[in-house]
């Protein structure tokens, strides 16, 4: 198996650390448990960026040292990112040794190469990006990440040959490596190219107004400049330019080694590693890292969420009501994965009530109630039969978040969670167990539809495992089938696991559900970060598809989309001449010559007729049967594939894949219900 490393940016120690901060540290986390899990070898680093023009003016406004004001604020993210189960191998700060002997090395190399000259210098700076900005760059005269007045800024600074690696840089991003691009998503691939191919200017590498920094080698009076200091914390932390190069050997690529280096970052500073960072490393002779992974940006009010421009939302007090893993959760299911997503605390309630306090918690509270009510407080003494709905669902799911982690769709992963929950809600539902217990008692019947629900959870918790870890190892422990997080592997996944008459856990709710008009109550409109007051009540019968928008989401994040001009609305007449209707499935089979259409049966109170939908690239037939969705019912009919139907199934469309989503119904609406 593959040696892989994943790194974090260094976060800048003149703040606490933000919702942003913690958003990439969180999902480069889950991204290292799931490579565990299928058996590499991984190595994950986050640390701190503590030198620099920042933290020196912070530290001059409080009369202290900079270092001061570094050691009170790097532990602040090591212990954030602790208490978050963040499990990195290694926590690097600029100021150790070790990082300062590999910007020597480093530069040393590049020097060697011919790459440093001395030259002076003028231009637009960026205190908050450590960056000049070409006048091109700006936005009505400010920087165009922070919103902020710039300084014209004039020194003699050591310059790298930036220019001489144009070429270079280019055949990088069109060949990837090792058959990757470069650059995830393409987009940003995209964009890295076209401001290369617009031609590089060198780069200033050193400064002389400041003094917090390394000094760069043979240059007196000079420190380092901070982006060329920050960047080699990657190879400095695995012993590049100490006397111990095992891990550097081990998890950096190179001629021979079967090493993956993954940097993930925010879009904001993908220029630096996807265009200096490479050029650093050509001309210093070292292999470039095997890809820059670039995320998007929460949001909040419609504006990067910074310090600098003062709307950050602090992770302390929704953890504090919700626990970690709620917010583990919404981080890693509500951003789609490269693009920016907009934070607020109503988003983030909803998401909660539906995903976790309904969705996990109520379906696991049910299943383990009624299983310890039923079988004298353990697990059935049989197993489901093998050809039951359950295995393919769970299959299903397995498939789509393994495909998902693969491509970097973290939300897409945790979706299929979400609707391997939602299947086994319906299966509750549809199959009525505490029906069958009060009229057979403990019958095999009821044997194999529990032990196929408490299963299913089983399998649940381990595709949970790397999001919200602490959450599985409750899940595993109350399913009376314990397990660390940690070692959950692939063979976890395959259905059949759950031991027989173990002893269940019944409990209080996992995530008591948190009721808005408490959480609300006692705030003006518009305040946005949880409070203490917020109240949590134990009612979670209400069902896991309500507060939810068409595609699953919570419509807290994503674009929503503007009102359509008067022209284009249409009237409540309009509208209610469509049928909108609650129908059952009740049978389905994909039609074979088609790769998107299966046929269904479908039954809308008396009525059963047949509807043809385009949705066999997400779900199996069986995944349908037994369950209900929102259909059109008085479209004309249509013929697909030769087989009319009569009616459409609703979907909402995911962005990016274009896949469809179907719209779940509380399975307690009687079928035929009217839906407006
Ligand atoms: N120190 C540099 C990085 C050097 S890496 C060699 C730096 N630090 S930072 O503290 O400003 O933040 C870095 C990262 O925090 C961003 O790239 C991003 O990954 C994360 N985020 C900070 N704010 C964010 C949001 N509002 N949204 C999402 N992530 C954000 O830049």
């Amino acid at each position: 198996m593959a040696h892989r490393y994943f790194t974090t940016p260094i976060y800048y120690v003149n703040d606490r650390p933000h919702i942003g901060h913690l958003y990439t540290t969180v999902v480069t986390d889950v991204l290292t448990r799931y490579r565990r899990l299928t058996g590499d070898t991984v190595r994950f680093l986050t640390g701190t960026d503590e030198h620099g023009q920042n933290i020196e003016k912070v530290a001059r406004k409080e009369g202290v040292a900079p270092i001061v004001v570094a050691d009170r604020n790097a532990p602040r993210f090591r212990e954030l990112f602790r208490s978050f189960g963040v499990a990195n191998d290694d926590f690097i700060r600029t100021t150790e040794p070790r990082h300062r002997a590999g910007v020597e090395e480093i530069i040393r190399r590049i020097a060697a190469a011919g790459d440093l000259y001395l030259a002076s210098h003028e231009g637009w700076y960026c205190p908050p990006c450590e960056a000049f900005y070409p006048e091109k760059d700006l936005a009505e005269g400010a920087c165009p990440v922070h919103g902020t007045k710039l300084e014209w800024e004039k020194e003699e600074n050591v310059f790298f040959r930036l220019s001489k690696y144009e070429k270079p840089l280019l055949s990088l991003y069109d060949e990837g490596v090792g058959g990757k691009p470069f650059v995830f998503p393409d987009s940003r691939l995209n964009e890295v190219r076209s401001f290369v191919a617009a031609g590089l200017k060198d780069l200033s590498v050193s400064r002389t107004t400041i003094s917090w920094g390394i000094p760069f080698p043979g240059y007196p009076g000079h420190v380092v400049y901070v982006w060329l200091d920050a960047l080699t914390n990657y190879i400095s932390a695995l012993g590049f330019g100490g006397t111990d190069d095992a891990l550097f050997s081990a998890f950096w690529p190179g001629e021979g080694s079967d090493a993956r280096a993954v940097h993930v970052v925010g879009k904001d500073i993908l220029r630096f590693h996807a265009v200096y960072w490479p050029a650093f490393l050509m001309s210093a002779g070292v292999t470039v890292p095997t890809q820059v992974v670039g995320h998007g940006w929460w949001l909040k009010d419609a504006r990067k969420m910074s310090k600098s421009v003062g709307n950050v939302v602090r992770p302390d007090e929704l953890v504090q009501a919700f626990g970690i893993d709620a917010l583990r959760w919404h981080l890693v299911s509500e951003m789609t994965f490269g693009q920016d997503a907009n934070f607020s605390d109503e988003g983030f309630l909803t998401a909660y009530n539906a995903d976790l306090a309904n969705g996990l918690g109520n379906t696991l509270s049910r299943a383990v109630r009624m299983a310890a009510d039923a079988f004298g407080g353990k697990t059935p003494s049989e197993r489901g039969r093998p050809n039951d709905f359950f295995p393919n669902a769970a299959e299903f799911a397995v498939k789509e978040w393994e495909t998902a982690f693969e491509e970097y769709r973290l939300q897409d992963a945790a979706r299929a969670i979400r609707v391997l929950l939602q299947s086994i809600d319906s299966y509750i539902s549809t199959h009525e167990p505490w029906k069958i217990a009060k009229r057979d008692g403990a019958s095999p019947r009821l044997h194999h539809i529990l032990w196929d629900c408490l299963e299913g959870l089983r399998v649940a918790a381990a595709l949970l495992s790397p999001i919200a870890p602490k959450t599985a190892e409750e899940v595993f422990r109350r399913l009376g089938a314990p397990k660390r997080a940690a070692d959950v592997t692939k063979r976890d996944f395959a259905w059949g696991q759950l031991p027989l008459n173990a002893l269940l856990e019944p409990a209080p709710p996992l995530f008591p559900r948190a009721d808005p008009k408490v959480f609300f109550g006692s705030r003006g409109e518009g305040q946005s970060s949880a409070r203490k007051e917020t109240k949590v009540t134990t009612d979670n019968s209400t069902d896991s598809s309500k507060g939810r928008t068409a595609d699953g989401s919570t419509g807290a994040s994503g674009a929503i989309p503007a009102a359509p001009p008067e022209a284009a609305r249409i009237s409540f007449e309009e509208f209610s001449r469509i049928d909108f209707r609650v129908g059952e499935v009740i049978a389905a089979e994909k039609i074979e010559k088609s790769k998107k259409l299966i046929k269904m049966t479908v039954k809308f109170g008396e009525d059963v007729r047949t509807i043809v939908g385009g949705i066999a690239t997400v779900y199996t037939a069986e995944q349908l049967v037994g369950r209900k969705f929102a259909f059109v019912t008085n479209l004309a009919p249509a013929k697909l594939m030769g087989v009319e139907s009569n009616g459409m199934i609703l979907a909402a469309t995911m962005p990016g894949s274009g896949e469809p989503s179907l719209l779940m119904v509380d399975p307690a609406v009687p079928s035929g219900s009217k839906v407006k």
